[in-house]
C-alpha cells in the first residue's frame, strides 16, 4: 500500500467521507554537503521514495483538525485547533510540525479550516527528514485545498522557506532549508544541486544502477539526546565565526582565504569554519564529477567529508564512525554520515557486486560492538512532493 492510500484509507476510517485529495512528501538523503546550507552554501540531497501523505478535506469554520496513523495501525488525534488562534507553543509534539505550516500559511492569506490524515513510511528520527515531508505534505494539502494548483518551481523554492520557517518559529528547531528544499523540489533520478544564497539550482543525472553502483543507507537507530542543542551551538558557532570574519556568511569565505581566516579565530571556532568551507568545495566537487559521469570518483570526497564532520565539526558518533569505517572497510567506495549528525543514517557507495559483502560486515561489526541491528536499504532519487489523487 502506498502512503498515499494509507492516509486516504485512515481518513475514510475516521471521518467516514474520501478525502477531497491526497498530497504526499519523501524523506532526503543528503548525497554531500552537510550544515552548509544556514551558511549560505552548497547542498546535494536527492529524494527518498519513502513518503508521508496528508488525505484532506476543506472545511468552513477555520477549525484545523489533525489526526497521524501510527505503525501500530492506531489513528491518534491531536486536539482540533482554530487556525486564527494558533500561536507557537501550541499544540507540541508531532502536531506542531503541520499546525506551524497552518500557522505561516494564515500570513500568507490561506486560512480556511481542513481535515488532515498523515500517513507514511519515512522512518522518524532517523536523520533522513520525515518532519520536512510532513511539513512539505501538508503546505500542499492545505494550499490545494484552498484552490491553488500544482506550484512551479519558484513557487517551490517559496514553500520550503514557509516550511523552514514552520520549523524554526513555531516548532522551535533553528534548522536551515536544505530538508524542505529537498523534499518540494528533488525530481526522480537527479541529485539537486543547490546554491541556498542564490537560490539556484540545477538537477543532476545520478543513476546508480546504470553505473554498477548503490547508495546504501545505514540507519543506525540511534538518536542522541543532544543532537538538538548541540545542532543550535554549531549553528550559533558559525555564525559568530562570520561576524568576527566580517562577512555575512562563511560560504563567503573560500579555499584561498580559509588560511588566513583560520589563524585569526578563536581556537574552537578555527575547525567549524575549516568543515563549512571545505565541505561547500567538496559539493561542488562532487557535482563536477558527477555531470562528467564519473560516479564511482566520488567515493572519496565523501570520505573526507565523513572525516571533517567526526573530528571537525564533532557531530558524528561511534555508531556512524562504525557504520562508515565498517562500510569501507568491506569495499564501500566512499561512506559519510548524512543529515544532522548525533545519529541518524549513513550512507554508503557501493558497487552492485559488492553490496551483499558490505551489509554482511556492518552488521557483524554492529553485532560484535553491542549496537542494536541497523536498518539498512538502497536508496534511489525518486520524485518530489506533489498530489496523488485528486
Ligand atoms: C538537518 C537540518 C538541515 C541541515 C542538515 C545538516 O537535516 O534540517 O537544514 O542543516 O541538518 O546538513
Amino acid at each position: 500500500m502506498t502512503s498515499a492510500e494509507a492516509a486516504a484509507g485512515a481518513f475514510r476510517t475516521l471521518h467516514g467521507t474520501e478525502p477531497r485529495g491526497v498530497w504526499s512528501a519523501p524523506g532526503r538523503v543528503n548525497l554531500i554537503g552537510e550544515h552548509t546550507d544556514y551558511n549560505d552554501g552548497f547542498v546535494l540531497p536527492f529524494a527518498l521514495p519513502h513518503r508521508l501523505a496528508a488525505a484532506g478535506s476543506p472545511r468552513d469554520d477555520k477549525v484545523l483538525t489533525l489526526a497521524t496513523l501510527g505503525s501500530d495501525g492506531r489513528i491518534q488525534q491531536a486536539d482540533p485547533v482554530r487556525i486564527p488562534d494558533l500561536c507557537p507553543g501550541e499544540p507540541d509534539g508531532w502536531a506542531a510540525y503541520p499546525a506551524g505550516v497552518a500557522w505561516v500559511l494564515r500570513e500568507h492569506g490561506i486560512d480556511g479550516g481542513a481535515d488532515l490524515v498523515i500517513a507514511g513510511d519515512v522512518p522518524t528520527g532517523a536523520g533522513l527528514s520525515s518532519s520536512a515531508a510532513i511539513e512539505c505534505a501538508v503546505a500542499l494539502a492545505l494550499l490545494g485545498l484552498a484552490g491553488h494548483g500544482d506550484p512551479d518551481r519558484a513557487r517551490r523554492a517559496e514553500i520550503a522557506r514557509w516550511a523552514q520557517r514552520a520549523e524554526n518559529e513555531f516548532v522551535g528547531v533553528p534548522t536551515g532549508v536544505l530538508d524542505q528544499t529537498a523534499s518540494l523540489c528533488c525530481v526522480e533520478g537527479h541529485v539537486l544541486f543547490l546554491d541556498v544564497r542564490s537560490g539556484e539550482s540545477e538537477q543532476v543525472p545520478f543513476d546508480a544502477e546504470g553505473a554498477g553502483l548503490r547508495v546504501l543507507v545505514i540507519d543506525t537507530r540511534v538518536k542522541h539526546a543532544h543532537g538538538e542543542s548541540g545542532y543550535g551551538e554549531r549553528r550559533r558557532g558559525t555564525e559568530r565565526a562570520a561576524e568576527l570574519l566580517g562577512v555575512e556568511a562563511l560560504r563567503e569565505v573560500t579555499g584561498d582565504g580559509l588560511s588566513s581566516a583560520l589563524g585569526t579565530l578563536p581556537a574552537e571556532l578555527a575547525p567549524l569554519v575549516r568543515h563549512v568551507v571545505t565541505e561547500n568545495d567538496r559539493v561542488v566537487e562532487v557535482a563536477r564529477l558527477l555531470r562528467e559521469g564519473r560516479m564511482a570518483d566520488i567515493g572519496p570526497v565523501l570520505d573526507a567529508s565523513h572525516v571533517s564532520m567526526r573530528d571537525d565539526y564533532r557531530i558524528s558518533c561511534p555508531e556512524l564512525d562504525l557504520a562508515v569505517d565498517s562500510a569501507r572497510e568491506a569495499g564501500a567506495l566512499g561512506a559519510r554520515m548524512t543529515g544532522g549528525g548525533f545519529g541518524g543514517s549513513a550512507i554508503a557507495l557501493v558497487r552492485d557486486t559488492d553490496q551483499q559483502a558490505v551489509e554482511n560486515a556492518v552488521n557483524a561489526a554492529f553485532e560484535q560492538a553491542g549496537y542494536r541491528k541497523p536498518r539498512l536499504f538502497t536508496a534511489v532519487p525518486s520524485a518530489g512532493a506533489g498530489q496523488d489523487r485528486p
